[in-house]
């Protein structure tokens, strides 16, 4: 056992391919720096185990690895799942979280929490773990403990992305490919600084109408299909036409900007972000009136294209830019709208 121990899990902004991963489509995102650190020591004179957090500035006693229904559930989730695969008693531990990262704004907080959890039990108990194990464990605690059901990609970028390559990623069959962002662009993250709303059935809800839509047009997933058919329209209700339109051209143009990343076409680029943005906003229904007017306002002033970064329902934008032009951007930006905070 280590004295102490340290596992540390990276945020991601996905700069295009939204509600892609549990639809088998492609997805982009990118590492941050920002990120969830774990430490774990010893604690001598217990049977329990502590979690202390600076960001939360709270501290709990858990006695049973059981849910509370808070943000802690991330690190019991870990702890329950990590003792049933490694067979070894979890206790007797202090577990501090120190974090870097924004929570609950689209930049993947729930995977860091839990992959920095994980990396570090991994280390204090001196296991080895696989990358790809690490990543399918973390999915596991996320959608069968915690219960919130996003797809796979925010725990694969959070594992195997890096900070300056975008990870282009066919959830489909996990192939993916790092390209490197552009030298003379900048990807600038907006928070919107509302909060996010009822985002856990809201997200429920949409990923339901998805698989409702596949199934009445009889395929296995939404990203199958390359457009939707005079027959399929009759078969979908207006919601379910709606987000299988979102997905099936979202996908398309996923592949599209990942060309374009690859032949430094930062203006197609950014004009894809755009389009994301507005089929979320008009046909995935997740986007907000101030997460719209980000979008406007970063547009207006000169950048290539912007979105909503992540879930929706509030949140975060992220923006192409010049990287010269950054700091007016950010000047532009808080002239119109005096909430924002640049992440
Ligand atoms: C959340 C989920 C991700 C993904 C995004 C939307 O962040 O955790 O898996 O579905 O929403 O693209």
């Amino acid at each position: 056992m280590n004295a102490i121990s340290i596992g540390e899990g990276f945020g991601r902004v996905n700069l295009i391919g939204e509600h892609l991963d549990y639809n088998g489509g492609h997805v982009m995102p990118l590492q941050i720096k920002n990120s969830i650190i774990c430490e774990i020591s010893k604690n001598k004179n217990t049977d329990y185990i502590s979690i202390v957090s600076d960001k939360y500035k709270d501290s709990f006693i858990v006695k049973k690895l059981e849910k509370r229904h808070d943000w802690t559930d991330f690190i019991i989730g870990s702890c329950l799942f990590f003792e049933q695969k490694f067979k070894v008693k979890v206790t007797n531990i202090s577990i501090n979280i120190k974090s870097s990262l924004p929570l609950g704004i689209g930049l993947s907080s729930s995977a860091a929490i839990t992959v920095s959890t994980i990396k570090s039990l991994v280390k204090y108990f001196q296991r080895v773990i696989s990358n790809k194990e690490l990543i399918d464990l973390a999915y596991d605690i996320e959608n069968n403990f915690v219960g919130v059901g996003g797809g796979i990609m925010d725990q694969f970028v959070s594992v195997l992305g890096n900070q300056n390559e975008a990870l282009f990623l066919n959830t489909a069959n996990r192939n993916y490919e790092l390209i490197p962002i552009f030298k003379d662009y900048k990807f600038v993250i907006i928070d919107s600084n509302t909060q996010r709303i009822l985002s856990d059935s809201n997200f429920n809800q949409k990923k339901e109408l998805c698989y409702s839509a596949a199934k009445n047009m009889n395929v296995e997933n939404l990203c199958v299909k390359s457009k939707i058919g005079e027959h399929d329209i009759q078969s979908l209700s207006d919601d379910e036409l709606g987000v299988s339109k979102h997905v099936i051209e979202e996908n398309i143009r996923v592949v599209k900007a990942a060309q374009f990343l690859k032949s430094n076409g930062a203006e197609e680029f950014g004009k894809l972000m755009t389009e994301s943005h507005m089929s979320l906003s008009k046909y995935y229904k997740v986007s907000t009136l101030e997460l719209d007017k980000l979008v406007d306002l970063a547009n207006s002033f000169g950048a290539l294209g912007s979105k909503l970064t992540g879930a929706g329902f509030g949140g975060a934008i992220v923006t192409l830019v010049k990287k010269e032009l950054v700091e007016e951007l950010k000047k532009y930006i808080l002239d119109n709208y005096p909430n924002a905070k640049f992440i």
